[in-house]
């Protein structure tokens, strides 16, 4: 699936008593290209977070379209919207804020499942954590029993169980050290050759972007900037 952002703004009320209104994203154009690794720099506060929500179809931009498939995701009927938005996941910074942590791993890997009125087996549950090689032992565990590099991979495990067209990963190796950070990283490469998945990597290092990525793009004051082509 195809996934374009169109003239994409946002806009962001901030103060309670004045109302001041800052624009974020100013007239985003970007084009998601099937089957590549797509990253976006740029500092603290440049609007990557707000981008990456936009791009995972979780927020709805003020202006400009998230193009899926030729369809406009937010004018779409609430049924092609449910769908069109399943193809694309997200998996964020810190990853013990995504999981319950009252539930067994194996019950929050089981709820997206549960959302499409499936139940899936303990053997999909164990190739799911196979695909990021993950025992599963850990299925049995709470998100407080597992390594934060653990965690993220649980997360990049049920983001890929909705077999996504489009996966946006929000700095997810900023809170892991650098030995866990490169494993995974290794890991994100291989699992976007095996399924031909589009990777949007949002980071602020430049050097992990330019290693991972086909193409790079800089975001600042509001604005998107192609930057080049990244080492891979
Ligand atoms: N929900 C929100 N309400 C108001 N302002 C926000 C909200 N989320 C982010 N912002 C502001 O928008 C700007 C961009 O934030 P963000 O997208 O998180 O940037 P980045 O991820 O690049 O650090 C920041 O100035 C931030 O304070
Ligand atoms: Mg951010």
């Amino acid at each position: 699936m195809h996934v374009e952002a169109r003239g994409i703004s946002k806009i962001y009320g901030s103060g309670w008593l004045i109302r001041r209104r800052r624009l974020v994203l100013d007239g985003i154009d970007m084009a998601l290209a099937p089957g590549k690794r797509i990253g976006i720099v740029g500092r603290s506060g440049a609007g990557k977070t707000t981008l990456g929500l936009i791009l995972a179809g979780i927020l709805r931009p003020d202006t400009g379209q998230l193009r899926c498939g030729g369809i406009d995701l937010w004018t779409a009927g609430r049924q092609v919207r449910r769908r069109l938005g399943q193809r694309l996941q997200m998996v964020f910074q810190h990853p013990e804020s995504s999981f319950d942590p009252r539930w067994t791993l194996a019950r929050s890997l089981e709820e997206p499942f549960r959302l499409c009125g499936r139940v899936p087996s303990m053997q999909d549950l164990s190739a799911m954590l196979a695909s990021v090689e993950l025992q599963p032992a850990l299925l049995t565990r709470r998100p407080g029993e597992l390594s934060g590099g653990e965690l993220q991979r649980m997360a990049i495990s049920r983001a890929l169980a909705m077999v996504p067209a489009v996966l946006v990963l929000d700095e997810p190796t900023a809170m892991l050290d650098v030995l866990t950070q490169a494993r995974i990283i290794r890991l994100l490469e291989k699992i976007q050759r095996d399924t031909g998945v589009t990777i949007v990597l949002i980071s602020h290092d430049p050097a992990l972007i330019n290693s991972f990525c086909h193409r790079v793009y800089r975001l600042d004051a509001g604005r998107i900037d192609f930057q080049g082509n990244g080492g891979s």
